[in-house]
């Protein structure tokens, strides 16, 4: 199971200083969009210039925006490697499966903690990738919703292809719940930015994975 840095940021100082504390770890990065409407917080994030910023750096984007439709291709031309995007927040997926045509395999959809995965039920064949969210969109360091990991269970059921994550309150006592419900990837904000070594803290959570 892949553990992704998140990258929860207000300026492009801040920005920079987190991608310094979290690229000795070389893992791809989780850059969350917030604007402010969507979700109650709004975040720094420029898709002209990641590149700049961290050269090389392989990230994928989570859109906490309303009405992402022309964000999602903006962000897809900028190289996330995946654009996720929140069923929520949008009733047009159709506009952004056709937006992204080829490159479908690099969208995802987030639900929220009080949406069903059945929500999910007329457009889980056209994304390739899920991401569930275990707190409420908006900020990092809140507590973990265990009934994220049923939910990962349900998803897998329905999907066995699909590639599915978690977002929100992960932490050692945790991890291993997401990986044996059938987790690919986790999402780890707080928990690697926040501490002094964050290669120590990957260690400590690929152990909680017994691995
Ligand atoms: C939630 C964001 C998460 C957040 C997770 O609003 O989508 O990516 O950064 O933060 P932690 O891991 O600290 O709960
Ligand atoms: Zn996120």
């Amino acid at each position: 199971m892949d553990i992704q840095p998140g990258i929860l940021v207000h300026s492009e100082d801040e920005f920079r200083q987190k991608i310094a504390h979290v690229r000795e770890l070389g893992l791809p990065v989780h850059i969350d969009v917030m604007d402010g409407v969507f979700v109650n917080n709004t975040t720094w994030a420029d898709p002209g210039l990641i590149h700049e910023l961290a050269p090389g750096l392989e990230f994928e984007v989570h859109l906490m925006i309303a009405n992402p439709e022309h964000a999602v291709p903006i962000w897809i031309a900028a190289g996330a490697k995946r654009v996720i995007y929140h069923k929520e927040s949008t009733e047009r997926d159709r506009l952004i499966f056709e937006a992204v045509a080829d490159e479908a395999k690099r969208l995802g959809i987030a639900i929220n903690p009080e949406t069903p995965v059945s929500a999910l039920e007329p457009i889980i064949d056209q994304v390739a990738m899920a991401l569930v969210m275990s707190v409420t969109p908006g900020a990092s360091g809140q507590a973990f919703q265990p009934a994220a990991v049923e939910k990962v269970a349900e998803l897998k059921k329905r999907k066995p292809s699909l590639v599915v994550g978690v977002d929100g309150g992960v932490r050692p006592e945790n991890i291993k719940s997401l990986k044996d419900a059938g987790a690919d990837m986790v999402v780890a904000t707080s928990a690697l930015t926040e501490t002094s070594d964050p290669s120590l803290t990957i260690q400590v959570l690929k152990q909680a994975l017994g691995e």
